[in-house]
């Protein structure tokens, strides 16, 4: 059986991932693929930990943040039921939301950066993902999609936080460019031209 493809889709907050997530699946499976969606962190106890900390209910160091989602990442890879490598070897595509350059972009930035980036790059179990699509939406346009009903303080300090992670981002990027296949999408169009981008690339795989 042929093994799946595993794509990753990265992107700030509000560029649009779950949108093109939705019709990229679609797409794949009236092409009658089969298809696994899953997205980090993962459902796991680990993803739990993670959730309460991303909330606010309990509070953990930057160190502790970086190891948690990389042990949420390792079992999200060998984990024997759902797990990736278990779904790629089954013939799946795996569409993930959200994958280690959310760890190197935002843990990179609270602690060694490098420390993250080979704790991640370098282990065994973290799979390198056949395509990373990176939605790229500048702050204002973000913001702008999600500005009714919100203070104007409250956005530009959003904003500005969104500046930095996405900076963060696109530095991440350019420095695996030459080891992995990562396309910065222009998120700021029609969907369905952003569809039309993102299928002629998985096509292309
Ligand atoms: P999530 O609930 O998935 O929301 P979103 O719709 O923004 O993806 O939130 C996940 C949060 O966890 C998000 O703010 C980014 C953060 N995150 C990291 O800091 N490091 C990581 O490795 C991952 C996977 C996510």
């Amino acid at each position: 059986m042929k093994q799946g493809r595993f794509i990753v889709f990265e992107g700030i907050d509000g560029a649009g991932k779950t949108t093109q997530i939705d019709l990229l699946e679609q797409h794949l499976r009236r092409q009658g693929k089969a298809v696994w969606r899953t997205a980090e962190p993962t459902d796991s106890v680990t993803g739990g930990l993670l959730r309460d900390a991303l909330c606010g209910a309990s509070r953990r160091s930057a160190c502790e943040m970086a190891a948690l989602f990389t042990l949420d990442r390792i079992h999200h890879n060998v984990n024997p039921v759902v797990g990736i490598e278990k779904m790629l070897r089954d013939g799946r595509d795996v569409i993930c939301d959200r994958y280690y350059y959310s760890s190197l972009a935002y843990q990179g930035s609270e602690t060694d950066p490098e420390w993250v980036r080979r704790m991640n790059l370098d282990c065994p179990e973290i799979r390198r993902p056949d395509l990373c699509i990176f939605l790229d939406l500048t702050p204002e346009q973000s913001m702008e999609r999600i500005r009714r009903g919100r203070a104007t303080q409250e956005i530009y300090e959003t904003q500005e936080r969104l500046e930095a992670v996405r900076a963060k981002f696109l530095q991440v990027i350019a420095s695996l460019r030459d080891a992995e296949r990562i396309v910065v999408v222009n998120a700021a169009r029609p969907m369905e031209e952003i569809h039309a981008e993102i299928c002629a690339l998985v096509a292309d795989l």
